[in-house]
């Protein structure tokens, strides 16, 4: 049987380019947006496309070489990821803000940019989760792979870290994230594991509480499903960054920001923020008028238009190169000018 050692060093990390991160669904994500960017001019001028996720910039550079005259905004909350996109993107700094703050803060990040507002975005994107540069860095503590300082913090100038958690949590709450964020199916026996553990030792390092782990999950279940401490790694991830909460108050805000024939691609690459993104553009894609009024009502049409049937996923030749798209789940919008809009600009 495999020691927790040595699965932390089997771990496969994904495959990663030249600056740390392999953009997903790249091509896609340029279909998707262009007919957005492009409706003013063909080079993009006069368009503003917010990549709210721009992590170590991949998929903007991709725009901002594609779309000569495109103006971005890139948002993100790890500074460190800033400062790549920023020494990547240094060729487009004359199109390119950077801001940085988490996406639930979009609705005033956006004025202060100088060059977005409410209504009047072209295109968004949303690549949500960590980066590979940021799973690659093992001091940032986010790799069941790599023994590290139990940090977790996307934002390093944030309070709360992974060790704050697990060292002063009840068991019952540590349950509750456990089972709630990593969908753990022993998620009472991993807390009690860890209770038991930190009255000798508080935890310090991600590589003792991987062997924690290892010890509560039972042997038959340490040979399916995976890595056994990915569970508790991605909910712990999840409870640090407060990532669903985040996500939660940036889709509407988001949503708010876009023109009428803007679009929005959000990837999600687990099923917790999937099932937060496909809920908030069912309801923007549904009427408000009564199901059964025969005729739409002035005002209640949908605000958008799907662009996508269901989630779109990568497909194998993607896979092979970058394993990362594997757990990919696209979704795209496009909003439409609602009768309640047509009738206030008077169209
Ligand atoms: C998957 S990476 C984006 C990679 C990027 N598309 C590229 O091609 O390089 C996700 C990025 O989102 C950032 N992020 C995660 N949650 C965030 C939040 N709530 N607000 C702002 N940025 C966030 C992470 O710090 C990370 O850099």
């Amino acid at each position: 049987m495999a020691s927790a050692a040595a699965l932390r060093k089997g771990v496969g990390v994904p495959a990663t380019g030249e600056f740390g991160h392999v953009p997903v669904l790249l091509e896609r994500c340029l279909a998707l947006l262009s007919p957005a960017l492009t409706r003013h001019h063909r080079d993009g001028s006069g368009s503003v496309l917010v990549d709210a996720t721009i992590g170590a910039g991949g998929h903007a550079e991709r725009f901002l070489t594609e779309l000569p005259g495109l103006r971005l905004i890139g948002i993100d909350r790890d500074p460190t990821a800033l400062d790549i996109a920023r020494t990547r993107l240094t060729g487009f700094a004359d199109r390119l803000t950077l801001i940085h703050t988490r996406y639930d803060g979009i609705a005033d990040a956006l004025p202060q940019s100088g060059y977005a507002a409410t209504e009047s975005v072209d295109g968004m994107l949303f690549d949500l989760g960590v980066s590979s540069m940021q799973l690659d860095r093992s001091e940032r503590g986010f790799s069941y792979a790599h023994d590290a300082p139990l940090d977790m913090r996307m934002d390093p100038t944030a309070a709360l870290t992974a060790a704050e958690i697990v060292n002063t949590y009840d068991e019952a709450a540590l349950t509750d994230i456990l089972r709630r964020y990593g969908e753990e199916r022993f998620a009472r026996r991993v807390a009690a594991y860890i209770t038991r553990r930190r009255v000798r030792t508080p935890f310090t390092s991600t590589g003792e509480l991987v062997e924690v782990v290892y010890q509560a999950v039972p042997a038959p279940a340490r040979r399916t499903g995976g890595h056994p401490a990915k569970r508790t790694f991605q909910a712990l991830r999840i409870a640090v960054n407060a990532e669903l909460d985040a996500l939660r108050q940036a889709m509407p805000a988001a949503l708010d920001a876009l023109a009428t024939d803007g679009r929005i691609v959000v990837m999600a690459y687990q099923s917790l923020e999937d099932r937060i993104v496909k809920r908030v553009f069912a309801e923007a894609t549904t009427s408000s008028t009564p199901p059964d009024l025969p005729v739409e009502l002035p005002g209640h049409g949908p605000r958008f238009t799907s662009l996508t049937r269901g989630a779109e996923r990568a497909g194998d030749v993607e896979i092979r190169r970058n394993p990362r798209s594997a757990g990919v789940r696209l979704r795209a919008l496009q909003r439409v000018q609602s009768g309640h809009e047509a009738a206030r600009r008077g169209t």
